[in-house]
């Protein structure tokens, strides 16, 4: 009866592809084959929907309201906020972003951080600009060749490069069903320019900040 059993289940094991390797290849053998088919089939079909279509990120607008190193004590006093827009270019997958957390970097030295609310993005669905606000506040930046750098681009017009990194836990949504999807990191090389409200007449004009894409990878 156990025996009866067993070859029942093998029986059932070997159907799908038994026609493939009729009498040629052990039991064990097509299973195996084709569980691997099935397994490449799967990843071949999500490669296919997720690999072209990565979601896309870009900054749109950024403010800098506040960009200031004190002498000798070497404090960056900053007030920074920049608008980024998401792109998912899928035409079935919707996307649940949480734990959203945004940092500010300059010369490599993180100096503000700022947690964002989730987001929820459709298919083939630009999302409106999403405020990453770090608000104002003061960090130490540490080292003679950044507070070289930082004098350096305080002097070529006040235009400061300063990195965005954002990252997100995904879910992702395909019809019904909802999966977790890949840790999302986006990173935003950006040159700003430093707001200047006393900036009198004489002053030229400042320059429109460019809208810049990032760089999204998983
Ligand atoms: C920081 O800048 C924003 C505009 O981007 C402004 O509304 C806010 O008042 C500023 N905060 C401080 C403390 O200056
Ligand atoms: C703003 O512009 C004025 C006039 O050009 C200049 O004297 C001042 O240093 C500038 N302030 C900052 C923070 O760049």
């Amino acid at each position: 009866m156990g025996n009866k059993a067993a070859d029942a289940v093998s029986s059932l094991l070997c159907c799908p592809c038994r026609c493939l390797f009729c009498g040629v290849f052990s039991c064990l053998f097509s299973v195996l084959t084709c569980v691997l088919f099935a397994a490449g089939l799967v990843a071949l079909v999500l490669y296919l929907l997720f690999r072209p279509h990565i979601v896309r990120a870009a900054a749109v607008s950024a403010d800098l309201t506040a960009f200031t190193l004190t002498p000798r004590t070497w404090i960056l006093r900053h007030n920074l906020s920049v608008d980024l827009q998401l792109r998912n270019p899928n035409k079935r997958i919707e996307l649940h972003y949480h734990g959203v957390a945004a940092q500010a970097y300059y010369q490599g030295q993180r100096f503000a951080d700022t947690d964002l609310p989730d987001m929820y993005q459709c298919t083939g669905e630009t999302s409106p600009p999403i405020a990453v606000a770090f608000g104002a506040g003061e960090s130490p930046l540490v080292g003679g060749i950044a507070a070289a750098g930082f004098r350096r681009e305080a002097a070529e017009g006040a235009v400061f490069s300063v990195d965005v990194k954002v990252t997100a836990h995904t879910k992702l949504k395909l019809w019904l069903i909802k999966v977790p999807g890949p840790k999302t990191k986006i990173d935003c090389p950006l040159r700003i320019h430093r707001r200047n409200d006393t900036a009198d007449g004489d002053t030229p004009p400042q320059p429109p900040f460019q809208p810049t894409e990032c760089r999204v990878w998983f």
